[in-house]
């Protein structure tokens, strides 16, 4: 197994950071919850009642994982887009016939290199390629020595949701030209649904999604040596109906300052930073979002409605 090094755009993590708390309304970017911690939190939330995405999307790739092994067919070159999903990955390698390679691909090499050796292990068979890029930006599918019929991109999770509509377009566009001809997308897609339900899920009892939301603060205190104390912040989410998404914000309990870099950032009491937004779709909606790349060749649901497992061909 050769670990490929992918275009990492030298995405400078202070630069974002001060620009995303420069506005007029406070951002940062989601990508920044996934430390160490941030990934084990999120672990935490995947198992929690309230959020039901990550087991009705395992449901469904359950329930249906015969039919997508056998549409995805033959040949097929799959690739997983933040890797480390790994009941799901396993369902899609134990069910395409004749797979010719998998290449995970993901921003952290060490979480990569982790999952890739695991996984070559119990697959000694398959042609594992790990990739280290940041597919939110640019990545080029690498060389490999195994021929292939087509490829097939899984992007499981609901991800797509953090997107506004137009970077999702803009995503969508980069990854119909990645995969080219005859190739596909196999995508989880959250749907809308009761309002209750959405921000149940996003504001559970044991309050872990708060300490998630809170957390990217301790990642910047690491990071960049701000120095925010996280007690003087609250987590917040609501669903915003007019643009059909969550929305989790850290709103300041104080008037209060922060130290930047070289900069210093004030915060009055009640100012809130955005820090994810978690977009929901009707099929038909999500639909009408690729329609300039892809069409939609099957959805999967599960019996409530909650959750969407689709497979886009590139158009
Ligand atoms: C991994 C982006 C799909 O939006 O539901 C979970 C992240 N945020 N709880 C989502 C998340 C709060 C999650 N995604």
């Amino acid at each position: 197994m050769k670990i490929a090094a992918g275009k990492i755009a030298d995405d400078n993590i202070l630069s974002e950071v001060i620009s995303g708390l420069s506005k007029k309304t406070k951002h940062l970017p989601s990508k920044l919850f996934y430390d160490k911690k941030g990934s084990k939190l999120f672990d935490r939330i995947c198992k929690l009642d309230e959020y039901y995405l990550t087991r009705t999307e395992i449901k469904i790739m359950q329930d249906n994982i015969e039919e997508m092994g056998a549409l995805l067919g033959e040949g097929t070159l799959l690739i997983e887009l933040g890797s480390g999903s790994s009941i799901k990955i396993r369902l899609l390698l134990d069910h395409i016939p004749g797979l010719a390679g998998y290449i995970p691909v993901d921003i952290s090499e060490q979480h990569l290199i982790e999952s890739a050796e695991i996984l070559n292990k119990d697959y000694p068979e398959i042609n594992i390629y790990p990739l280290v890029a940041d597919y939110t930006k640019m990545f080029e599918i690498p060389k490999i020595e195994k021929k292939y019929d087509h490829i097939a991109v899984y992007f499981p999770g609901s991800t797509i949701g953090n997107f506004t509509r137009n970077q999702a377009k803009e995503f969508l566009r980069r990854m119909a030209e990645a995969i080219g001809a005859n190739g596909g997308l196999i995508i989880g897609v959250d749907l809308k649904k009761d309002i209750s339900i959405l921000e149940s899920a996003y504001n559970d009892r044991e309050g872990v999604t708060a300490d998630f939301n809170l957390n990217i603060l301790a990642h910047l205190n690491n990071e960049l040596e701000t120095n925010f104390t996280l007690s003087n912040f609250e987590h917040i989410a609501f669903y915003n109906e007019e643009f059909s998404r969550i929305e989790m914000h850290l709103v300041s309990k104080i008037d209060q300052k922060i130290i930047l870099g070289k900069k210093e950032i004030s915060f009055e009491k009640g100012e809130h930073i955005i820090t994810e937004y978690s977009y929901k779709y009707a099929i038909k909606e999500f639909a009408e979002l690729v329609s300039d790349y892809f069409y939609v060749k099957k959805v999967w649901k599960d019996g409530n409605d909650l959750f969407s497992v689709q497979y886009l061909r590139v158009k």
